[in-house]
């Protein structure tokens, strides 16, 4: 499975040839699992609110939830009932309302969507059918490429999970008292003897993923990159080294900044981060319908790219590239190889990572001593998506699979990638290799950041 040790089950566009060293009936098992899992997360989401809850635009970046709802179901059924199982459309006429492409999502909320209960029963009906299909598929080696490994239900999984993480951002936007709950993440044991940040030293690391079964096009296929050496922070900028730099004038001065970034500063007069305001002489923060001081220990929630970047300029330091986060991340210098995940190659443990939306908030800077990479970095996993310095593009030997809208469509200078993983994002759609990314500009989403120097 790791990238080092199974190069012959890997075809030249970086997909694996047969179900990339896995058992086949393994694979669906953990299919249908990550299936029932985003499924059951949804469920949560979406009766959590009320019928009018669920069709109101909470923020115009947002869809109605019910919008997200029926567009799981409807990629579900593209993907899985027609183009797995060969099945007729069961709502061709509905195809177009829940094209992302077609409405952005500021129009989607006057579009003749089905209700909350069609919706419900059509996201239910495609459901039983794809199970269905799923326990009769070949998943095995000489398989359709789509069917190959599981892929394509692997690929829904995820796609369910990242709108999951979507309806929650909606969640965090909408107004009105708590509708969902969750306990708070665990206290670091050992974060004050950790040292501020940690030494990558230079040299070539593997770089991407060419046999995981179910990573998307744009974390293929495997490559050798070279990286030189970098200081990285162990953890997250937290909220209280945030409002250092608030505090020193951030937001006001535009050598910090970049110009557009400075454009942004000025138009929407920024001087926090996203759904912090202040209360005398106090930071308060909304999370989740909760009011509450903006806690200093926890890494900061809500920034943009470019106010990221502002924060690591006047603290005399960058953002990482991509590359070096991943480096950070997964290179092992004992063996060479690129780890899965920073603690190694099997599946988070609750123990080693906050994803999932278990919490609703990233655990304190220091958490999750069990989680840490050979480097010594922390909460590379989880906890906050972190934004880099790279602009999303395709890796040498990019294949677009199975669809360009994905990711291709987006490669380009205006989208920058994000990397690890937010508490509020399920660990089918995390790993090392995994790549977010987004506008500049977008802050409503569950970005922090954290920062790197040369060495
Ligand atoms: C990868 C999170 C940027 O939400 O726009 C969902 C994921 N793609 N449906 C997004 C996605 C198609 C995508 N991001
Ligand atoms: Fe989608």
């Amino acid at each position: 499975m790791t990238d080092d040790r199974t190069p012959s089950a890997v075809a030249a566009d970086g997909f694996p040839t047969g179900s990339g060293g896995h058992d086949p009936e393994a694979l669906r098992q953990r299919a249908l699992d990550a299936l029932l899992t985003a499924r059951a997360r949804t469920t949560v989401l979406t009766d959590s609110v009320d019928e009018g809850e669920l069709t109101a635009q909470h923020s115009p970046l947002m869809s109605p939830l019910v919008w997200d709802l029926a567009h799981i179901g409807n990629q579900e059924e593209q993907w899985l009932l027609r183009a797995v199982g060969g099945r007729e459309a069961l709502r061709p006429e509905i195809d177009g309302l829940y094209d992302a492409f077609e409405h952005p999502r500021a129009a989607r909320p006057s579009l003749p969507l089905l209700a909350p209960a069609e919706a419900r029963t059509y996201a239910s009906d495609v459901r039983g059918r794809a199970l269905d299909i799923l326990e009769a598929a070949p998943l095995h080696e000489g398989g359709r490429p789509l069917e190959r490994a599981g892929f394509a239900f692997g690929m829904i999984a995820q796609h369910e999970q990242q709108h999951d993480e979507t309806m929650l951002i909606t969640h965090q936007l909408r107004s009105g008292p708590a509708a969902l709950t969750a306990p708070a993440p665990p206290d670091p044991t050992d974060a004050v003897s950790l040292p501020a940040e940690v030494l990558v030293p230079g040299g070539p690391f593997t770089m991407g993923t060419s046999a995981e079964p179910w990573a998307l096009d744009n974390e293929r296929p495997a490559h050798r990159r070279e990286v030189a050496a970098f200081h990285l922070d162990t953890a997250p900028v937290t909220c209280g080294a945030y409002r250092r730099f608030m505090a020193d004038g951030g937001y006001t001065d535009p050598r910090w900044w970049a110009p557009e970034g400075w454009d942004m500063v000025r138009e929407h007069a920024l001087d926090a981060p996203l759904f912090w305001h202040r209360d005398g002489g106090q930071w308060l923060r909304r999370r989740f319908g909760v009011t509450e001081p903006v806690p200093d220990d926890e890494p900061v929630l809500h920034v943009s790219w470019y106010e990221a970047d502002a924060y690591a300029r006047w603290a005399g330091r960058r953002l990482p590239t991509e590359a070096e986060w991943e480096k950070a991340a997964r290179h092992d210098p004992a063996s060479g190889r690129s780890l899965r995940y920073p603690w190694g190659d099997t599946d988070p443990t609750p123990g080693q990572a906050n994803l999932g939306q278990r919490h609703l908030r990233p655990a304190r800077a220091g958490s999750y001593p069990a989680g840490r990479a050979p480097s010594g970095a922390g909460q590379l996993i989880g906890d906050v998506w972190e934004w880099t310095s790279s602009d999303f593009l395709p890796y040498p030997g990019f294949v677009a699979f199975p669809y360009r809208e994905y990711s291709e469509v987006f490669f380009g200078p205006g989208h920058k990638v994000l990397r690890g993983g937010s508490f509020a994002v399920d660990q089918v759609a995390c790993r090392g290799t995994f790549r977010n990314w987004d506008l500049p500009v977008r802050r409503q989403i569950f970005s922090g950041f954290r920062t790197a120097r040369d060495a």
